[in-house]
């Protein structure tokens, strides 16, 4: 089974990646923090965690407020690293545990913290920047990532007795993991800082120590609070403190506090910490009943014929061409498609398979292959297929005769300019 050993709590501010890319160890500004992360760095080099399990917010860089998630976990293999401006960190991507990421995320979603999943994007310093002072990217990351999205900028945000519950559940989730990984769980932000308005440079010492014996000792009662006192002692941005109390409610009640350093050199207060689990192993019998329970809602599906649900594992593996129909809903992409289908299979880097199948307008093929139905629904309303085709198409049976099924022959797609389609046109 899957161990949690400790977790991690650490700031991430992007001038700590950045001080490091520029060598400033030895500078005297900079030098009591990347002291800070040498203690973490030991540590995750004598540990060798598997899997580093990082609660993080991204900073309007990949997710934006035209679709902004609560919670979101990365489920990908690998994540590149974001571009903030001026090009992206000359650093490795970012190798990430998939599997793991597919089950916590049934299991929390049965736990009822219903989270988005994502895939294909990149990260940004939220997670990156710390992450280079503590383990090595050269020549390659030694363990693999699942990153935890937070939202910690848009109102509404989780408040902070959730996120402390959503530790709980990942705990259950990641413990229940049947393969034997060790995980170490990374809590980011903070401390104190404040960057907008008139109190910006807002900084707050003493209860940056607070907290700090506060999420040891009684994580309970910062998760009692509420986000304004967060803000009001910490500053704006300070309150993203609050993902700590993700990576606190994952590891057992009593931790050994391993290391702690603070350092505030200039807006944001600067920490570490490293608490390692004083939990037993988990009882198998709670755990096989745990993982009945997360496989309960889709238990026996395999035997109900003809139905494919679109799990994380087929959306991750027929990903490349939900894209390509899903891009169809650009005008543009369309043209291409339409007018010269191979350069635009060839555009998307579509495997010889996946060419046939469109080529072929195979739909039964697709459904099996992993692409979900609304992606086919597109592409029969821009190649002039009705939906009552595709049905036909992967029952195997002629329109005519599954029309005789209907109560009413009709035809239709989700074409919003239907004059062109061939039956309004009476063929
Ligand atoms: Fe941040």
């Amino acid at each position: 089974m899957a161990q949690i050993l400790g977790g991690i709590g650490t700031s991430h501010v992007p001038t700590i990646g950045l001080a490091f890319d520029k060598g400033k160890q030895q500078d005297p500004d900079w030098q009591p923090l990347f002291k800070g992360y040498e203690v973490v760095a030991q540590w995750l080099a004598e540990k060798k965690p598997d899997v580093l399990f990082f609660c993080f917010n991204d900073h309007a860089t990949t997710f934006f407020f035209d679709h902004y998630p609560t919670f979101a976990l990365g489920v990908s293999d690998e994540y590149r690293i974001a571009d903030e401006g001026t090009g992206p960190r000359r650093i490795p991507p970012l190798k990430g545990h998939a599997a793991l990421a597919r089950h916590v995320a049934r299991a929390l979603v049965d736990d009822e913290f219903d989270l988005s999943v994502f895939q294909d994007l990149p990260l940004d310093h939220g997670v990156h920047s710390p992450l280079t002072l503590m383990w090595p990217s050269q020549p390659d990351w030694p363990g693999r990532v699942v990153p935890l999205f937070v939202n910690v900028l848009q109102e509404p945000q989780p408040k902070p007795s959730r996120c402390y519950k959503l530790g709980q559940a990942l705990r259950r989730a990641v413990e229940s993991y049947p393969e034997n990984l060790k995980v170490a769980m990374v809590g980011t932000g903070g401390l104190s800082h404040q960057m907008i308005g008139e109190r910006a440079g807002f900084n707050n010492e003493k209860w940056d120590l607070e907290f700090l014996d506060l999420i040891d000792r009684d994580p309970e009662r910062l998760a009692k609070m509420s986000l304004e006192d967060f803000m009001r002692l910490g500053g704006n941005e300070g309150a993203e403190v609050v993902m700590w109390l993700i990576m606190r409610g994952a590891l057992s009640a009593n931790v050994r506090k391993l290391h702690q350093s603070y350092y505030l050199p200039s807006m944001t207060a600067l920490a570490t910490l490293v608490y390692e689990n004083e939990a037993a192993e988990p009882r198998t019998e709670a755990t096989e009943e745990y993982l009945d329970h997360v496989h309960r809602q889709l238990a026996g599906i395999e035997k109900l014929e003809g139905t494919y649900p679109f799990t994380i594992e087929t959306s991750v593996r027929a990903y490349r061409l939900n894209k390509f129909l899903h891009d169809l809903v650009e005008p543009a992409r369309r043209q291409r498609f339409l007018s010269d289908p191979e350069a635009a299979f060839g555009e998307a880097g579509l495997s010889e398979e996946e060419r046939d199948m469109v080529r072929r307008r195979d739909w039964r093929a697709m459904i099996h292959y992993g692409v979900i139905f609304f992606m086919l629904e597109k592409l029969g309303a821009v190649v002039g297929v009705s939906n009552l085709h595709i049905y036909a198409a992967m029952r195997g049976q002629s329109l005519e005769d599954f029309q005789k099924t209907r109560n009413a022959q009709v035809l239709y797609s989700v074409a919003g300019d239907q004059s062109h389609v061939p039956w309004e046109q009476g063929k």
